[in-house]
């Protein structure tokens, strides 16, 4: 790690490029409610970035702005207004014409672009992502909303025919759930709130949603674009504590679908407090340690490539992260070393500069949690093996790479979300092996290695624990058009751009006898056009 080019604290803002420079705090009063921008008058609460700055002698996170800290009141007046503009499924939204609500969601995508600047910034200022990846993660989502558009044509268009079977002519389409509770994690703020909340809306939900504790700010530019692009009601905001904000929610009953990423515990609790949890529908993308296993046979230069991006992009804190190498023996000690030399080529920064791939921590407490992991490692048996590796200035640190991490170590079963890479050498296959089938996860593997035969012997095993064994790769969630799951404490429900569209609707369908009479009545609905549901209308 090029540490020591890298001074973690802001001197000066003149440091920063002009367009991402924060001049003024952001202080967010508005939430979004019943299709108006509400003024909030009451406490808020401050937003500190990652980035550090110099207060006369003292060192302190820089204060970016605030946002409301509504309560139940307000939380229910959300849950209100979703649940008039669902209205019990008669509502204009979920009857909308397919083709109409497209045309929304194209409006919102055109207003939403305008804001690319703005937002990409804050992503860079609220969680210390780098310029790159924001700018990545902004895209990335507007090509979602674009891919989604074009999955929903394809479900409308394969929805427009009817069947008939055993003597009973159906026609099946996928309904609307409800008022679904849209809540994203800090990591990809706008990215994963949006994998839900896109498709949960396009598909005639209402939703209501509420960003991650970080990674608040940056979704404050949409707001405009969200209130005026659709019907009343049909999305709502609520910021605050999850206690005072999200609570009343569950327990109101009326929520219908819970999408929410973050960690399995806080998702057990949401479920917990719906009074008839088998009502409530789930799509829950929680915690991962993927474990990448390097091979006797492989190309030690890929895989070195492949298992520093996989631990260390945006410091490690991804859900499909590297977060565990297990490594032959036999080439143990040249893996590490391209792999240490590989650490210390990335350069440590402030999110705006180029070139930089290591930056501070959005999370509080953050580098003391990590210190106490790798200290708990030292203290059985490891060693940070790259120079400066672990060391800590404020809200920085330098990646620590540990060696060899074994069981009983916190670091070999804890989800460290940082840039911490723990490696463990192995003989026999078996051990990784066990402990990808005792692991709490089950979200990704990585495999690295050149022998065909062996690589095909693990796949078989590994698919029945994972949803996604790499090979020669580091885990990943995109494409987006994959299927992107878990197993066991990972995940519930499957999102891609297709299933997403899946997971916020049922099947519902209407069927008649095959006699004259009901061919009469459906041919006149369909002549006439006069129900949205029972036609064979498409988009082309
Ligand atoms: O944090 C979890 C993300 O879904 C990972 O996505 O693999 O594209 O970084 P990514």
């Amino acid at each position: 790690m090029a540490e020591d080019r890298f001074n973690p604290i802001l001197h000066d803002d003149s440091a920063v490029p002009e367009t991402y420079r924060i001049t003024s705090p952001l202080e967010q009063r508005q939430y979004l409610c019943d299709g108006a921008i509400k003024e909030w008058t009451g406490p808020r609460q401050d937003v500190l970035s990652p980035v550090c700055e110099t207060d006369g002698g003292s060192v302190r996170q820089k204060r970016m702005g605030s946002y409301p800290l509504l309560t139940e009141t307000q939380a229910l007046e959300s849950l209100e207004a979703a649940c008039r503009a669902y209205d019990q499924g008669r509502g204009k939204w979920p009857t909308m014409p397919v083709e109409e609500r497209i045309k929304h969601m194209e409006a919102f995508t055109y207003r939403m672009k305008e804001q690319r600047e703005e937002v990409v910034k804050l992503l860079m200022w609220e969680i210390g992502k780098t310029l790159p990846d924001a700018e990545k993660e902004f895209d990335r989502t507007v090509d979602y909303i674009r891919d989604t558009i074009a999955a929903l044509k394809d479900l409308d268009r394969l929805s427009s025919r009817f069947v008939i079977e055993q003597g009973v002519i159906g026609q099946i389409r996928r309904a609307p759930l409800g008022v679904v509770l849209c809540m994203g994690p800090f990591n990809y703020p706008l990215n994963e709130t949006f994998t839900t909340l896109i498709p949960a809306l396009i598909m005639g939900n209402a939703v209501i949603f509420k960003p991650p504790k970080l990674g608040v700010l940056l979704h404050q530019p949409l707001l405009k674009a969200f209130c005026e692009s659709f019907p009343r009601g049909v999305i709502n905001t609520v910021y605050g504590d999850g206690q005072q904000v999200i609570a009343p929610l569950m327990k109101s009953g009326r929520i219908d679908v819970l999408a929410f990423i973050g960690s399995s515990r806080v998702a057990d609790i949401l479920k917990h407090q719906h009074p008839k949890p088998h009502r409530l529908r789930c799509v829950l993308g929680l915690e991962a340690k993927n474990a990448g296993i390097v091979l006797q046979d492989v190309d030690v230069e890929n895989a070195v490539k492949e298992c520093a991006l996989g631990s260390l992009s945006f410091n490690g804190q991804r859900c499909t992260a590297l977060k565990m190498i297990f490594v032959h023996e036999k080439i143990a000690d040249t893996f590490i070393a391209g792999f240490i030399d590989a650490v210390g080529r990335l350069k440590g920064g402030m999110p705006w500069e180029k070139g930089v791939a290591i930056t501070p921590l959005p999370e509080p407490g953050k580098t003391r949690y990590l210190t106490e992991l790798i200290e708990d490692a030292r203290g059985k048996g490891a060693r940070v093996v790259n120079k400066d590796g672990g060391a800590v200035q404020h809200t920085f640190m330098a990646p620590a790479v540990l060696y060899p991490v074994s069981a009983g170590m916190r670091l070999y079963a804890e989800e460290q979300f940082g840039p911490v890479v723990p490696i463990a050498p192995f003989q026999d296959i078996e051990e990784p092996m066990n402990y990808v089938i005792q692991s709490d996860y089950g979200q990704q593997v990585s495999l690295f290695g050149s022998n065909a035969q062996q690589i095909a012997g693990l796949i078989d095993p590994l698919v029945n624990q994972v949803c996604r064994v790499n090979i020669n790769s580091q885990c990943q969630r995109g494409p987006d058009t994959f299927p992107f799951t878990g197993r066991k404490d990972s995940a519930e429900g499957t999102l891609s751009v297709s299933d997403a569209l899946r997971v916020f609707t049922i099947r519902t369908m209407v069927g008649a006898k095959e006699t004259d009479e009901n061919r009469r009545i459906i041919q006149s609905i369909i002549r006439e056009r006069s129900s949205r549901f029972l036609s064979t209308d498409f988009i082309l």
